[in-house]
């Protein structure tokens, strides 16, 4: 079976003094994690559409889902985590409850603040998982990438091999699962990518083309960007 998580775990602190955590902010005339879930309800394909957000805002998204008229019995709202490999793992168990994991099994994931992901790149992710055990969505770096700690560069590595990564991440839940279980406390507190988590644990892992307007919304600034490509594209 394939499911999706929509990850709406998180607070929005860099999105500044806002009344609502990001994801809920209106882009347009709806929130944004509204688009987000919509674009994941026209994909026959999953099983759940699990949406994981901060357990205060459940009752919440509840309540914008009947709002905005999205009645798709496939989604599950559940409690995310602290960080973002709980809200990950609260996810697996859920699928784990409900129905046991077999290897063919996978997971799409996705920023609920990227509510510009298409079609074509959900289908290029669930693709790249019958011959990988992970998938990312990249687009290249168009900046020069500089790497350095205590305001000193320490290298500057060749731009052509640089991407900058988006989600959705997608996984095979099975071999996911293994490649987290071999973390320690501190790493899973370090480790907040999930497919470095099993690159690191010698796992192939795919890259396919994002967009560029397959943007995070983080700052106020992302906001602006958001809904001038929303204007520019409806
Ligand atoms: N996320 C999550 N669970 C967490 C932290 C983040 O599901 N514990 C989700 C966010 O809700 C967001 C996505 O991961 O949709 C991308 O993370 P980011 O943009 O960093 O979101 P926040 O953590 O909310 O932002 P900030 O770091 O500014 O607080």
């Amino acid at each position: 079976m394939i499911y999706a998580q929509i990850m709406a775990g998180g607070i929005g602190k860099r999105m500044g003094n806002v009344p609502l955590p990001k994801q809920f902010l209106m882009l347009g005339t709806k929130p944004i994690i509204i688009h987000t879930i919509e674009k994941f309800t026209l994909h026959e394909e999953f099983e759940l559409i699990i949406v994981s957000v901060p357990t205060d805002w459940i009752p919440y998204t509840e309540e914008i889902l009947n709002k905005y008229c999205i009645d798709d019995p496939r989604i599950r709202i559940i409690s995310g985590g602290v960080e973002r490999n709980d809200t990950l793992d609260n996810a697996l168990k859920y699928i784990d409850q409900y129905s046991k994991i077999n290897e063919s099994d996978l997971l799409v994931t996705h920023d609920a603040v990227r509510p510009f992901v298409t079609r074509r790149i959900i289908e290029d992710n669930i693709s790249a998982l019958k011959y990988f055990d992970a998938v990312d969505s990249v687009i290249p770096a168009f900046d020069t990438i500089v790497e350095g700690k205590d305001r000193e560069i320490s290298a500057i590595p060749i731009r052509s091999l640089m991407y900058q990564g988006h989600t959705p991440q997608s996984f095979k839940i099975s071999s996911l699962k293994e490649s987290l279980s071999k973390l320690s406390v501190a790493d899973r507190q370090e480790l907040s990518d999930s497919a470095k988590i099993m690159l690191l644990d010698g796992k192939k892992v795919k890259m396919i083309d994002s967009e560029i307007s397959n943007i995070k919304i983080t700052t106020p600034y992302d906001l602006m960007i958001a809904n001038a490509i929303l204007e520019n594209v409806h």
